[in-house]
């Protein structure tokens, strides 16, 4: 049995303009408890999951109770209504498992299905996807039609604006023509090159130098397509600078690494002055009620509490808290009574 999520009053078949500030899917980081983390910060930015690997879901719906808690399915992509807007991002270069793929996205009440264009690791260029990719345009071009025909939800594309030596404007023009003629409108593009040999995953996040004028030209260029820019954005007046220019900013390590640092974000970017700040005990404290849903279907309250270490910083006493919840939330019995008391400690201060 496959669920309909689209219980959150969310907007069907879309997520409006949440693009404007997004978070990038990062593997082992935005999973469903980073994810509804960053939600008691930001209610309007696009989420993302971490990359699901198109073969990887065809085998999990196969297998018995694949979509109840706990199942194979579920733990693949189960999500909670309460982080949407949110995408599903796949990996694969096979059009037939991509579409199923986003069928099961349609299915699952997720805003929109993305195809991961931009990962240079060794394991995902042995399965012929991610990154490499980019040197085969019409192959994405006919996954995304692909993807397209099967689901109603927007199709994205997430890419690099090149690789190894196929890195000039005019390949990345024809890679973006190429997949917008098959029915992509929206491109999230990591303004670095990727060199499939001899960097690693991380090292292509660092060494070659960001090229944001080439996203740029991009959007001045073809206007008509929704261009993200993603890369080494710091904060939020690095966003705006480029928001001027480009329809959407796409933001990962650090908004990982410093969550707090984007609490002005509805405000500032998505134009809702609604709700106060987050602050760090008002994040820990809106994750209890998923903790405690968490806890009941018998998992861990550790893959919860794992990302609030990163929620208190730059205060006397940090070391301390995060050392402590570490150590209490680590514990086999640990349960939402362990947020509490953290919360609690927060709420003492004023933080
Ligand atoms: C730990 C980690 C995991 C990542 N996993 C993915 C992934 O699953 N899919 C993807 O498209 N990009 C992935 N990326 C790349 C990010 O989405 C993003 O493009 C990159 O970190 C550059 O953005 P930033 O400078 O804002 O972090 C990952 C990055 C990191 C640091």
């Amino acid at each position: 049995m496959e669920r309909d999520n689209d219980q959150s009053g969310g907007i069907r078949g879309g997520a409006g303009e949440a693009y404007r500030f997004s978070v990038a899917p990062m593997l082992d980081y935005t999973d469903r408890h980073f994810r509804l983390l960053f939600r008691q910060i930001s209610r309007h930015s696009l989420l993302y999951t971490e990359m699901v690997v198109a073969q990887a879901l065809h085998h999990a719906r196969q297998q018995p109770g694949a979509s109840e808690p706990g199942g194979r399915l579920e733990r693949l992509i189960g999500f909670d209504p309460a982080e949407r807007p949110l995408a599903l991002q796949v990996g694969g270069d096979d059009p037939a498992l991509l579409a199923e793929a986003a069928t099961l996205a349609g299915a699952w009440g997720y805003d929109e299905i993305n195809l991961n264009v931009g990962c240079p690791s060794e394991k995902v260029q042995k399965g012929r996807f991610g990154a490499c990719l980019m040197a085969d345009p019409p192959q994405v071009a006919r996954c995304v039609e692909a993807m397209a025909q099967a689901s109603p939800l927007p199709v994205t594309v997430k890419h690099r604006i090149g690789i190894d030596e196929r890195d000039s404007y005019a390949e990345l023009l024809a890679f973006v023509d190429t997949v917008a003629a098959a029915g992509c409108q929206r491109f999230a593009v990591h303004a670095r090159k990727a060199w499939l040999e001899g960097l690693d995953p991380k090292q292509n996040r660092t060494i070659p130098p960001l090229r944001y004028e080439l996203v740029q030209q991009l959007k001045a260029e073809r206007p008509a397509l929704t261009i993200e820019l993603n890369g080494g954005l710091q904060t939020l007046s690095d966003c705006q600078q480029q928001l001027q220019r480009l329809d959407g900013v796409m933001v990962g390590r650090a908004v990982y690494e410093h969550p707090l640092r984007w609490a002005a974000v509805d405000a500032d970017i998505h134009g809702d002055e609604s709700r106060p700040a987050a602050k760090a005990s008002t994040v820990v404290r809106g994750l209890i009620p998923h903790a405690e849903r968490w806890r009941s279907r018998g998992d861990r309250l550790w893959p919860i509490a794992r990302h609030l270490v990163h929620v208190v910083e730059g205060v006397s006493g940090a070391r301390h808290w995060r050392a402590a919840l570490t150590r209490e939330a680590g514990a086999k019995e640990a349960g939402p009574e362990v947020l509490d008391a953290a919360a609690r400690q927060l709420e003492e201060r004023g933080l």
